[in-house]
């Protein structure tokens, strides 16, 4: 499936060559399933990322590559044409042979995912400062003004029929102190008539018990809800710092009744977090029972995106964030800066290794 190195090598020495854009291929700024994201550089050092696709169908397997090509080109295609706030902008895309592509976008400071392991962290080794201001907020203030955050960056897909499919941290990108959706590959538009089916899978944590059903089929009107179960899998992650349905289950154990079994667990489980961490007021009342209609393993009885987007926790909250944003914003990018200032990923390891912490 994947290219061999010279092949690879041989497609970005041709990407080079066509863009006048220059790869930097010893350090990544990350990877996906079937992608590689290098940092480009014009020769006046303007800046961009680009997410090189590389198919090929070596072993003869042409459908598999047929099919991942396919995904590519309408990642391609979507993220080029679909110009909006709460995407990361793409300029184009090149075709670089008959299953490999390249995308052109905006260069992003980071994943969610590396946003969120750096706060846990930070809670967990950080020095005085970067605890204090990390421990706690993770799990009130901020939670409210990333999901805040969230929701805004689903808004205008959602208003479009259009359902991501692939709501996951790695996939929301940092820029600009915003989050933007990225990685289009399996975002289709779901009219809401009909049935609908569950043809591609996204991230096993991240993918709610219908697509384990026999025929995979669901109701057109309930497919927003698929992303709407990311969502609350991303909350539930940021309060419990757990995944809700546990990513190293066994090939053998993905079925429906065992991951609907996972889900009540983690419900059960984020109910005694609340309890235990004395989170037991209205608002935090409120937040748990948003996240159990979230995460309900039935999708028809599930939330739907808009009952979400009207929520009232979510409005009352979204009212004060929107209120208090700047304060937010500012808390933000200090908690970004203080933590690099400390570079303090690098202290971090070593105190991990010093207090032996695995
Ligand atoms: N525009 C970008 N700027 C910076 N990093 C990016 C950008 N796009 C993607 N990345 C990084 O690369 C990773 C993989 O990209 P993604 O588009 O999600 O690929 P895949 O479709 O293979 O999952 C992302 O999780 C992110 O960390
Ligand atoms: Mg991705």
């Amino acid at each position: 499936m994947f290219l061999k190195e010279k092949e690879e090598t041989d497609l970005l020495d041709q990407f080079e060559k066509e863009t006048q854009l220059f790869l930097n291929r010893k350090r990544l700024l990350g990877k996906g399933g079937y992608s590689k994201v290098f940092q480009a550089k014009t020769k006046k050092g303007i800046e961009y990322a680009v997410k090189f696709i590389g198919i090929s169908d070596r072993n003869g397997n042409k459908e598999n590559a047929r099919y991942k090509s396919r995904l590519a080109l309408h990642d391609c295609k979507f993220s080029t044409s679909a110009k909006h706030k709460s995407f990361i902008h793409s300029f184009g895309y090149y075709k670089l042979s008959k299953y490999s592509y390249a995308i052109i976008m905006n260069k992003a400071t980071g994943n969610f995912k590396t946003i969120i392991s750096t706060f846990f962290k930070e809670q967990l080794f950080g020095n005085i400062t970067t605890k204090i201001l990390c421990y706690n907020k993770m799990s009130n203030s901020l939670i409210k003004f990333f999901f805040n955050q969230i929701i805004n960056s689903m808004m205008f897909l959602f208003e479009n029929d259009w359902v991501h499919f692939d709501i996951k941290p790695e996939n929301l990108l940092l820029f600009n102190q915003e989050l933007k959706l990225s990685d289009f590959s399996l975002t289709d538009l779901v009219p809401k008539i009909g049935k609908y089916e569950l043809l591609s899978s996204g991230t096993t944590s991240y993918m709610p018990p219908e697509y384990y059903s026999v025929d995979r089929e669901i109701n057109a009107f309930d497919a927003d809800k698929i992303d709407v179960f990311a969502i609350g899998c991303i909350l539930f992650k940021l309060i419990t710092r757990k995944d809700v349905i546990n990513k190293d289950i066994k090939d053998s154990e993905l079925n429906e009744e065992n991951i609907k079994n996972e889900i009540k667990v983690s419900l059960k489980f984020l109910d005694n977090y609340f309890q235990k961490n004395k989170c037991d007021n209205d608002e935090n009342r409120e937040l748990l029972n948003l996240i159990i209609k979230m995460l309900n393993p039935y999708i028809s009885q599930r939330i739907s995106m808009k009952e979400l987007i009207e929520d009232g926790w979510r409005k009352k909250n979204e009212k004060k964030i929107n209120d208090i944003k700047e304060i937010h914003v500012n808390y933000y990018i200090k908690v970004l800066s203080e933590i690099q200032k400390a570079d303090s990923l690098s202290k971090i390891e070593k105190r991990r290794k010093k207090f032996n912490l695995g």
